[in-house]
């Protein structure tokens, strides 16, 4: 099992500095929140931070886009560095082809959805990618509160993985801090994201009590 602290919760001047005391912490991904104001309301930042990031760690990069049209961006994540791209399946019409070329580019490719979205929207991408991420939040803001009935979407994709034979990682994102863990954990999830829970105090004893959670 592993942890993906999101810098959406970091000092935005300290990217750098905040990414490699993550990795020295324990992290397995770090988890890159990347926000268009079309497809949620908040703006972020883009591939350039990622590429800023990479020569201080070397942490799995899991770029999250929240972002309409994620396919233009392919190239630039790439080349920026990034390990892993998710897409929303509510921010394209061509989920299948932009996980496609994600792939093609050489990066891992995951598929998100929100908590109005139903599996059946992602069924026929589930043999493409290599992580679904199931949000346990609206996206858009760290610190929101988790939705515990998102977890029978990660319950229906260990059985569907299972029956099918596949190899995805589900990864739960929003909301989740030392007590919802364990509920993501019983669920069947695989990656946890954790944004404010962990940037909350000290940064080294909040991993630390999430790891706890996952022995
Ligand atoms: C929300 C983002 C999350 C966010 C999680 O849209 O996708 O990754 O950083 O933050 P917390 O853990 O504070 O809910
Ligand atoms: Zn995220």
């Amino acid at each position: 099992m592993k942890l993906a602290p999101s810098i959406l919760a970091a000092d935005f001047g300290h990217f750098a500095r905040d990414a490699k005391r993550l990795e020295v912490a324990g992290a397995d991904y770090l988890h890159i929140d990347i926000m268009d104001g079309h497809f949620v309301e908040n703006i972020t930042f883009g591939a350039d931070v990622v590429k800023a990031i990479r020569p201080v760690t070397k942490c799995l990069l899991d770029c999250h886009l929240m972002v309409e049209n994620p396919e233009k961006y392919v190239d630039s994540f790439a080349q920026a560095g990034a390990d892993s791209m998710t897409i929303h399946v509510e921010a394209t019409h061509h989920s299948h082809g932009a996980l496609q070329k994600i792939k093609a580019a050489g990066m891992r490719a995951a598929i998100a959805i929100n908590p109005g979205t139903d599996i059946s929207a992602i069924k026929h991408v589930l043999n493409l990618v290599d992580m679904v991420l199931v949000m346990t939040v609206n996206p858009g803001f760290g610190g929101q509160k988790f939705l515990p009935e998102c977890l029978e979407k990660v319950r229906e994709l260990v059985e569907i993985r299972d029956f099918q034979g596949l190899d995805f990682e589900i990864e739960v994102d929003g909301g989740v801090d030392d007590q919802t863990i364990v509920a993501c954990r019983e669920a069947g999830a695989d990656v946890f994201v954790a944004g404010s829970f962990i940037f909350n105090g000290n940064i080294e004893e909040n991993i630390e009590k999430l790891r706890a959670k996952l022995l």
